[in-house]
Order: C-alpha cells, then sequence, then structure tokens
C-alpha cells in the first residue's frame, strides 16, 4: 500500500495534476471492483464510503404510496441504518427484523421499497443468506442492497446473485485504505435509476463542463459524485489485485480453515462464539471487551470489539500459528471470556 501512495506522490512531483491519468486510474479501480463481483465495469459506481453509496442510491428511489417500506436487519452496520431512518423524513417506513430469511420473509409484501441485508454482520460476525433474501425481495418487486464490506475480499460474492445492489469498500478484506468503496448494480438497473445525489463525475461527459442540464451518465457512472477519491484508487488498485492474484475462492478455504481451528480452540477453553455460521470474522463473547482487546494486544494482536464481543479477523496473510498465538493469549486471559 505505500509503493501505491508513492506512486501517486510521485506523480504529483512529475507532473503535478495528472487528471487524465487519474481518470484513467478511477476506471482501472472500476474494472478491478468489476471483475471481483463478476459484474461490468459499466455497472460499477466508484464511490468514497458506503455511506455515500447507499445515500446516492436512496436517492434515486421514491418512498411514497404503498411501497414506501424499508426492510433491515438487526445486523445492520449504523450508515445502514441511520440513513433508512434518514428516508422516514421522505415518507419511508422502515421495519428492523432479526437477521434470518423467516423473519426477512415475515416483513417483506407489496409495500417494501428496498430490503437491506449485511453480507457479514459486523457485530456478531454472522454470514446472512443473503442470496435466499434477495429471492424474497424480488417475489414481491422490492430492490435488494447488500453491505457486503464484511466479506467482499474473502467470501466469494457474484453481485447478480447476491443483490439488485451489491456496495463494499476498501478498508477491511481488500487489503486498502480509507476512502474508497463502490457500488455494484444489477445490469439493466441503472436505466431505472435517477440519483439527485450527484456531482460533474456523474455527466454524462465530464470534460464537458456545461452547467445548462442534468445529464446522468447512461452507465452506473451516475452515481459516481465529486473528484474520485485518488491517493485511495491507487492504494485500492493495488489491494485488489492481491486480492484478485491470490483468488477469493482460495483465500475463503485457507481462511474456513483457520475459522475452524480457532472455533475448535474456543470450545476447548469454553469461550463462546456470537454467532453462526462464520465467515472470516469472529466475535468472541467477553465480560469485558475493552479490557480484552487491551490485553490480547499485549501480545500482539490487533483486534477490536464490538458489543461485548472481541472480533478477531482471520485473512489470506494469518497462518495456524496465528490462531494458536489467539488461543494462548485468550486462555491466559480467560477470566475476561464470557
Ligand atoms: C458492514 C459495514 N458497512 C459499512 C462500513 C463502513 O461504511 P462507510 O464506508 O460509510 O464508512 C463498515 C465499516 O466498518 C462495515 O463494517
Amino acid at each position: 500500500m505505500r509503493g501505491a501512495y508513492e506512486e501517486y506522490l510521485d506523480g504529483w512531483d512529475e507532473n503535478g495534476a495528472e487528471w487524465e491519468h487519474w481518470v484513467e486510474r478511477s476506471e482501472a479501480a472500476r474494472a478491478a471492483f468489476a471483475a471481483l463481483l463478476g459484474a461490468r465495469p459499466d455497472d460499477v459506481a466508484i464511490q468514497t464510503s458506503v455511506s455515500a453509496a447507499v445515500s446516492g442510491l436512496v436517492s434515486a428511489l421514491q418512498f411514497r404510496g404503498e411501497r414506501n417500506r424499508i426492510v433491515i436487519s438487526e445486523n445492520e452496520f449504523p450508515t445502514v441504518g441511520q440513513i433508512a431512518h434518514a428516508q422516514e423524513l421522505r415518507g419511508a417506513e422502515v421495519v428492523q427484523v432479526e437477521p434470518d430469511p423467516e423473519a426477512y420473509a415475515a416483513a417483506i409484501d407489496e409495500r417494501t421499497a428496498l430490503v437491506a441485508s449485511t453480507l457479514v454482520s459486523y457485530r456478531t460476525g454472522a454470514v446472512h443468506d443473503v442470496e435466499a433474501i434477495y429471492g424474497l425481495a424480488r417475489e414481491h418487486g422490492a430492490l435488494m442492497l447488500v453491505d457486503g464490506y464484511q466479506g467482499i475480499g474473502a467470501i466469494p460474492v457474484e453481485a447478480a446473485k447476491a443483490g439488485d445492489v451489491v456496495v463494499g469498500g476498501t478498508v477491511k478484506y481488500l487489503l486498502a485504505s480509507a476512502g474508497l468503496a463502490f457500488m455494484a448494480l444489477r445490469p439493466g438497473l441503472v436505466e431505472e435509476l435517477v440519483p439527485v445525489q450527484t456531482g460533474w463525475f456523474a455527466d454524462e461527459n465530464v470534460f464537458d463542463m456545461q452547467i445548462e442540464r442534468y445529464r446522468p451518465h447512461r452507465s452506473a457512472r451516475r452515481f459516481d459524485a465529486g473528484t474520485p477519491p485518488v491517493p485511495n484508487i491507487y492504494a485500492g488498485v493495488a489491494g485488489v489485485g492481491l486480492i484478485a492474484e491470490a483468488g477469493v475462492p482460495a483465500i475463503q478455504q485457507h481462511v474456513r480453515g483457520l475459522v475452524e481451528r480457532l472455533v475448535a480452540g474456543l470450545a476447548e477453553l469454553g469461550a463462546e462464539v456470537a454467532a453462526n455460521p462464520l465467515g472470516p470474522l469472529v466475535c468472541i463473547r467477553s465480560t469485558d471487551a475493552p479490557a480484552l482487546v487491551a490485553a490480547v494486544a499485549v501480545d500482539d494482536i490487533v483486534a477490536s470489539e464490538r458489543d461485548s464481543s472481541l472480533r478477531i479477523s482471520l485473512h489470506l496473510y494469518n497462518t495456524a500459528e496465528d490462531v494458536d498465538t489467539v488461543l494462548a493469549s485468550l486462555e491466559r486471559n480467560r477470566k475476561l471470556l464470557a
């Protein structure tokens, strides 16, 4: 990642603001995200955050009349829940359900405009059955949004199978920086969506510099907004490149082995895992999660906490030895396990 940022700074030193090269890098990021998600570059928008992507998406939806409901689960990341509730100002009604397809099935009906599901819960590690939930949304003519942030890069995701709109970003399993995200739309959907959250990079031709009309680009670029987050794009292209080189199915298999080893060791310790089924994120119940984060940090383990759990996230660079180090540290700190 450092090398990628240096390349950006070297360009500044040599040429100043390299607009054309930046646009080309932005297109390289679009193509890389598209390949990762089995989508066409024309169906992918470059974003600065999931928040920006979801706000852009809902700006293209109406929440008037009979179809005004947004169904979300209790596992959604705060930004998705908060943006959903912000739509109450535009007539939406938000329904929050338990994170399983049965609960979604009970809530989704002809009044549903939008269904949102995280792919992996940031607070429990649970992997949602997004394909099943998407089936329910489709059955009732609702649009389905998948927040793939906590899984994409470690779990294979084919955007068109997961939802109508799949969003994510580069800070977690895509090995890059804060400040870069993406939004993949189902083929054909873009023509139906006209965002009112917009900007000059969403115009039919950014280089026209016109101020006469709103001319949303014919492709998903209509969801791009202002100047792209160029430095983060350099890092993002490098990070997604590493993931593509390793291959997401191979990463998933490697991570699955590590997670199984961790879960088996946790069972021996009598520790409680917050959810099942699991992807790359394992949340371990604690009596004092902030204290446990500090305690494992002494053993050089970088972890975080949410919702009374220690979060251990595993990826392609982790080894069985890393898992054993975590287990040994937790054994020493047994008193902090719930
Ligand atoms: C599931 C999920 N969605 C979204 C985000 C981040 O959203 P944003 O890109 O708007 O900061 C995170 C960050 O941790 C996340 O875990």
